[in-house]
């Protein structure tokens, strides 16, 4: 292997462990402005340092990464489609090998949609890409993208990753699935689990931890570090399962772990903030109700009521008078007794 190809690799899966942890934030790419992910900058800065690699395409890496960071980059080219069009499959290569090069990437990603409509061109498509990049050093990681109509069962993610790696890729990546160990006895090359869809964090936990027990070299996680309510303590767990063997319960100590020492350090005034802003809505709701002249006039004929009953009271001395006034309607009636 190529020194150039071996040393990117190198940065991607770690050679002291074998073991990868990405962090994918290339979702707009088809998908817009996903939720929690609508401002990458903003997401990206803190997760930075904790994952090994990050995953994303080149209108993110330019607008909303830090130039200055060491942090290795795995640079989507493929695209074309949106989730609001016909086909999710019809992608094609949409950044030049130049553009990688000049935006550093250690790694460039695609997807192959194995038995959809656009196989052919995406199949394709990778080998070409491989050939091209293959010339420079850089790895090209594959993705088994899975349309809605296409299974998530080991059958098919074998057949998918089997394919992509026969066209040259040098990572698959893919889902996580019973018998996952037969799509990595199957697959000649490293495979990387993604996250999915967001689910309970102590399930993602266990979901990377299935992944590293069934052979995957890491997870290569989006949703699942930044919908949580905590992704830094979140992506600290993960990393801590991909490169310590920490087992689900351990990770999970340690998020609470982290979630509890957060909450310490948020300044009070910072966490009120989303309440100040309920109460100023409240404020505006009040007074819009108070201008409302018919709930005024109301209140005039509640106060009137209030009146006459303050002057219908009984004598608070006779306490014969007072019983019923006692009679809290909530209250259960003695008398009933
Ligand atoms: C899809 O948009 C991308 O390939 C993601 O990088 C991949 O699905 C991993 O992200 P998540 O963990 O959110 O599934």
């Amino acid at each position: 292997m190529d020194w150039g190809l071996k040393n990117r690799l190198a940065q991607i899966i770690k050679p002291q462990n074998n073991r990868a942890l990405m962090l994918a934030v290339d979702h707009g790419y088809f998908l817009g402005p996903t939720e929690k992910l609508e401002n990458p900058k903003k997401v990206i800065a803190p997760l930075l340092k904790h994952c090994d690699s990050l995953m994303l395409t080149r209108g993110v890496q330019r607008t909303s990464v830090d130039a200055n960071t060491d942090t290795p980059m795995v640079l989507r080219v493929s695209g074309g489609s949106s989730i609001i069009g016909d086909d999710l499959s019809q992608e094609d290569i949409t950044v030049s090998i130049q553009d990688a090069i000049r935006l550093n990437a250690s790694a460039l990603a695609m997807s192959i949609f194995v038995g959809s409509k656009y196989e052919y061109q995406t199949i394709v498509n990778l080998g070409k890409l491989v050939s091209e990049a293959e010339q420079y050093g850089i790895p090209v990681l594959a993705v088994t993208a899975v349309g809605k109509e296409l299974g998530k069962d080991a059958r098919y993610l074998s057949l998918a990753c089997r394919v992509a790696a026969e066209q040259g890729a040098h990572i698959v990546k893919t889902y996580y699935c019973e018998n996952f160990e037969k799509v990595v006895q199957s697959c000649p090359v490293p495979i990387i689990v993604a996250g999915g869809k967001k689910i309970p964090e102590r399930d993602a936990m266990q979901l990377t931890y299935n992944a590293i027990k069934g052979g995957a070299v890491g997870v290569d996680m989006g949703r699942n570090i930044w919908q949580s309510e905590h992704p830094v303590a979140m992506i600290k767990a993960v990393k801590a399962i991909v490169h310590q063997n920490y087992n689900v319960d351990q990770a999970y100590k340690m998020y609470q772990k982290l979630v509890a020492e957060e909450s310490k350090r948020t300044p009070k005034s910072k966490g009120n903030k989303p309440n100040q802003k309920k109460s100023k809505k409240q404020n505006n709701q009040k007074k819009q109700n108070n201008q409302n002249k018919p709930q005024q006039k109301k209140s005039k004929k509640q106060n009137n009521q209030k009146k006459s009953n303050k002057q219908n009271k009984p004598n608070q001395n006779n306490p014969k008078q007072n019983k019923p006034n006692q009679n809290n309607s909530n209250k259960p009636n003695p008398a009933k007794k």
